[in-house]
């Protein structure tokens, strides 16, 4: 067997760890959520569920993968014993379940992209013919297989090589274009309208709401790529001198933060060109109508804010689609012996198959966005167990390890002991409550 490869530095494991958390999730899911109710309830849900309850099932996660140096698949087995097999096998194979619709999504981010630079936006009165293109025939093919060969090139580079270098430029530039795109969105005449629609509508009665609190658990889950082994693997390559908590704060602030930051470029473009109603008939493909059409009445300008917020997104989301891709290949890997490449081409070439429903129709593809967070969250359970009640010794080792400070230790394990699990068991219950209640009334 070849050495373990290693992050050439801490801050390129964090680099790569953000971009697999900042992606299509922050720029199309958090608006896309946010604009499904929930208003102000439902961002402070989202911070809280992310500061309380993923926070310390993040560090887990990370000290699961480093201190075990093993993949997503045989990771828990190290520490929990042959009982847990189960547990990687549910993050293998939610990792190609994502990917396998997350491809699709990218796909319409560079038709988009393309559609913008060569032949222009689209006119409000072209918008359903747009869509139409975007999501039917030959295309939606195209763009999932130039999405899936990209993110294979990058991983079939290695973790140095591919993932790292990629996310050492994407990520500042991504920043960056980011926070020049929602300085210019509050430029516009609706940006305060936007954001208090949005973001700022208080309504106590949100807060008690099932579905707010599933789509906020889900949001955080999948925003923060967490529960399926992402940073399992991710840490594995990493080595023992970082501080595994000050790692999770950053990565989870950067996160947050450009969530919210899309949230401002993309409602105060809504409600400048399109009102709300807009926003509300196609849910998933929001971003794709609202901004090339929002945008088309501003000429030049529009355009070109247009190819860059859609180059971005591509870019965010080939970062995270890398890590997706790692999960599936680095346990390949481990457990039959296979070569990077060989593991490369088998996982894409499956996940390209399991995505053809999704690819087909947008129904589908909402429904495995919405049932593949259920998996998240049973991941994030199953961690707080594993790491909280089995592994005393390794886990108090590993954060030892990394000098943090013996208060946050204690808070961490007290956390993943007693609060992020019942926290998540209930958010859980509330989640499959919620999406089955149609069926029964
Ligand atoms: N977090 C990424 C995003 O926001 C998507 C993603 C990457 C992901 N890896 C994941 C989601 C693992 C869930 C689990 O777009």
């Amino acid at each position: 067997m070849e050495a373990r490869e290693q992050w050439r530095s801490s801050l390129g494991f964090m680099l790569a760890a953000a971009g697999s958390a900042v992606g299509l999730g922050n720029l199309w899911g958090f608006p896309y959520t946010a604009s499904q109710g929930g208003g102000a309830a439902f961002l402070l849900l989202y911070v809280l569920v992310v500061l309380v309850v993923c926070l310390p099932v993040l560090v887990a996660e990370m000290v699961l993968g480093r201190s075990t140096e093993s993949s997503p698949l045989i990771a828990p087995i190290k520490i929990g014993g042959r009982l847990w097999q189960p547990m990687g096998w549910i993050f293998v194979i939610a990792s190609c379940g994502i990917l396998a619709f997350y491809a699709v999504v990218m796909g319409w981010t560079a038709d988009t992209f393309f559609h913008s630079l060569f032949l222009g936006l689209p006119k409000p009165e072209e918008a359903g013919a747009f869509v139409t293109s975007l999501s039917t025939g030959s295309s939606v093919f195209l763009g999932q297989l130039l999405s899936l060969v990209l993110t294979a090139v990058v991983v079939s580079a290695g973790v140095r090589g591919g993932i790292e270098k990629l996310a050492k430029w994407s990520m500042p530039l991504l920043f960056g274009l980011i926070v020049i795109l929602s300085i210019w969105a509050a430029t516009l005449p609706g940006a305060w309208a936007g954001y208090k629609e949005f973001l700022l509508d208080w309504n106590l009665d949100e807060l008690f709401n099932p579905k707010t609190i599933r789509l906020a658990f889900g949001q955080a889950f999948f925003s923060l790529s967490l529960g399926i082994g992402i940073m399992v693997a991710y840490a594995s390559y990493s080595n023992k001198k970082s501080q595994l908590p000050k790692e999770a704060l950053v990565i989870s602030g950067m996160d947050t933060i450009v969530g919210i930051l899309a949230g401002m470029i993309t409602f105060p473009i809504v409600m400048t060109f399109l009102g709300q109603g807009e926003i509300q008939k196609s849910f998933v493909q929001t971003l794709f109508i609202s901004l090339p059409t929002g945008l088309n009445s501003l000429g030049l300008t529009g355009q070109i804010v247009a190819v860059l917020f859609f180059g971005l997104a591509f870019i965010a989301a080939l970062t995270s689609a890398v890590s997706l891709l790692e999960v599936p290949v680095s346990s390949l890997i481990d457990r039959f012996g296979w070569n990077r490449n060989q593991a490369v081409i088998f996982s894409t070439s499956l996940i390209f198959l399991i995505g053809i429903p999704a690819a087909l129709s947008d129904k589908i593809l909402e429904d495995m966005d919405t049932y593949t967070k259920l998996f998240l969250q049973l991941g994030g359970f199953l961690i707080c167990i594993l790491m909280g009640w089995f592994s005393t010794r390794k886990y108090d080792e590993d954060l030892a390890g990394c000098n943090s400070k013996i208060r946050v230790r204690r808070y961490l394990k007290f956390m993943l002991r007693w609060v992020s699990p019942i926290a998540i068991g209930v958010g859980l219950y509330v989640s499959v409550f919620d999406l089955v209640k149609p069926a029964v009334t």
